[in-house]
């Protein structure tokens, strides 16, 4: 059986937890890739809300080996605090598996992520402050810290007081910042790095088993394609490749064990953090979106800004990512409204119209959405588990997104629980 990559399709927060949740039924391992716990994904299983950001959303499942992988950059502290809350859930940790080629996010880390964004001003990205931007700076940088340095204590105290040489020359020299204290960081850690150590061994070796063996390995996304480093709308992204091929690059997985890439899309769009948004909504339709569909971070708790879904950013998606198949989440969101909007085309500062995507940022922060409009459809549809039972202008809303994105739908999902889900068809 293959290795089947799940990601965001739009700016983030497509729901791609729940979507790895339900096939992690039938795989036998999650890998996470990228990202760190600037993510936040959240899984609900009856009266339990689950709000993951380090751990890959298979944990849940006992069969499901969960692996954070090398691409992955972590915060030990904020990874006992979310092995406590599943320890506290009941749920068993015996299948985590945590690569030491994976980079730590530091507290300096965080330091300097908050005073970038300070020193940007109006210019400032609205990072998650998690440190995550200067962590893939070091590591990029080949000065990083990684997980096998975090679990030999004296390794760790040794690399920290290196790297302070620098950091505190930037944190003093740059920012004004008071220097740190190697003893500060090293304390803060070490009960951390103890609670992690049995858990670290070579996860490029069991990913690579798993698929000789024939299993199934689910790699989960963090953030979206378009908030990639590469393709995403630069400045205005994360400082990893959320993108397929950053799922091989993180997990160790080989490109030709791809089998499935699965494009998760929410019905509308929604983005946290500054850069363009074409079909953002400024008015009460926003704010109903926000409203209705809860629209409130997993790990900031920043308002999202939300608009309606937008094909041609979709269509950009498809193509870097080869979306074999389509996810389509928060259908039940959509509900109760007259009429829907779909973005097929931007209008250019000229006046022409494109269906195509510009890849320069600064023009999609110019351009005006162009907009087709379909019959929206009342009622809840929550209990909806087949496609037919879904109200038909629901039906026709599932189709023309999968027409015009040319990618069929595998699954649609219609409510906030875990079995709130139409499988029309087995991604691989
Ligand atoms: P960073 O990843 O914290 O450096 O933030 C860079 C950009 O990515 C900001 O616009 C964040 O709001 C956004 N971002 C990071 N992680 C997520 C996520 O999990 N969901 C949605 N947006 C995110």
């Amino acid at each position: 059986m293959p290795a089947i990559v799940i990601i965001g399709a739009q700016w983030g927060d497509e729901g791609k937890g729940k979507i790895v949740d339900h096939l992690a039924e039938r795989a036998a391992m999650v890998v996470r890739y990228q990202g760190g716990n600037n993510a936040g994904h959240t899984v609900v299983i009856g009266d339990t809300v689950l709000k993951l950001h380090q751990i890959p959303s298979g944990i849940t499942r006992p069969h499901v080996a969960a692996v954070l992988g090398h691409g992955m950059v972590i915060n030990p502290p904020a990874l006992v605090e979310e092995l406590d809350i599943l320890a506290a859930e009941g749920i068993p940790m015996d299948n985590l598996h945590i690569s030491p080629s994976a980079h730590v996010v530091m507290p300096y880390h965080l330091r300097l992520d908050a005073l970038e964004e300070e020193m940007r001003g109006a210019h400032a990205l609205g990072t998650t402050r998690k440190g995550i931007g200067p962590c893939y700076t070091d590591k990029v940088a080949r000065r990083g810290l990684r997980v096998r340095d975090l679990v030999d204590p004296d390794r760790f105290a040794a690399c920290t007081e290196l790297a302070l040489e620098r950091v505190n020359r930037e944190l003093t020299g740059v920012f004004g910042h008071p220097p740190l204290a190697v003893e500060e960081i090293v304390d803060a850690y070490a009960p951390a790095a103890q609670r992690i150590a049995p858990y670290v061994e070579d996860t490029g070796r069991l990913v690579h088993e798993a698929l000789e063996r024939g299993e199934t390995i689910l790699m989960e996304g963090a953030q979206a394609t378009m908030l990639d480093i590469d393709f995403g709308t630069y400045p205005y992204v994360t400082s990893s490749s959320p993108t397929a091929g950053g799922a091989c690059q993180g997990s160790g997985v080989s490109p030709l064990a791809v089998r499935g890439v699965i494009g998760v899309v929410k019905a509308y769009t929604s983005r946290v953090g500054a850069g363009p948004f074409p079909t953002e909504l400024l008015d009460e339709m926003g704010d109903w979106l926000v409203e209705r569909g809860h629209e409130y971070g997993t790990t900031t708790g920043r308002r999202r800004r939300c608009g309606w879904i937008d094909l041609v950013s979709l269509r950009y998606a498809a193509r870097v990512n080869g979306f074999s198949g389509l996810a389509l989440t928060r259908l039940d969101v959509l509900s109760g409204l007259e009429e829907i909007r779909l973005c097929v085309g931007y209008r250019l500062p000229d006046g022409t119209v494109t269906e195509h995507y510009p890849a320069d940022a600064d023009l999609l922060g110019r351009v005006e959405a162009v907009y087709e409009t379909l019959p929206g459809w009342q009622g809840e549809i929550s209990t909806a588990r087949r496609f037919e039972e879904l109200p038909r202008a629901a039906r026709e809303y599932c189709t023309r997104v999968a027409t015009l994105l040319r990618v069929p739908i595998d699954l649609i999902s219609v409510g906030a629980e875990r079995n709130d889900l139409i499988a029309l068809r087995w991604p691989a």
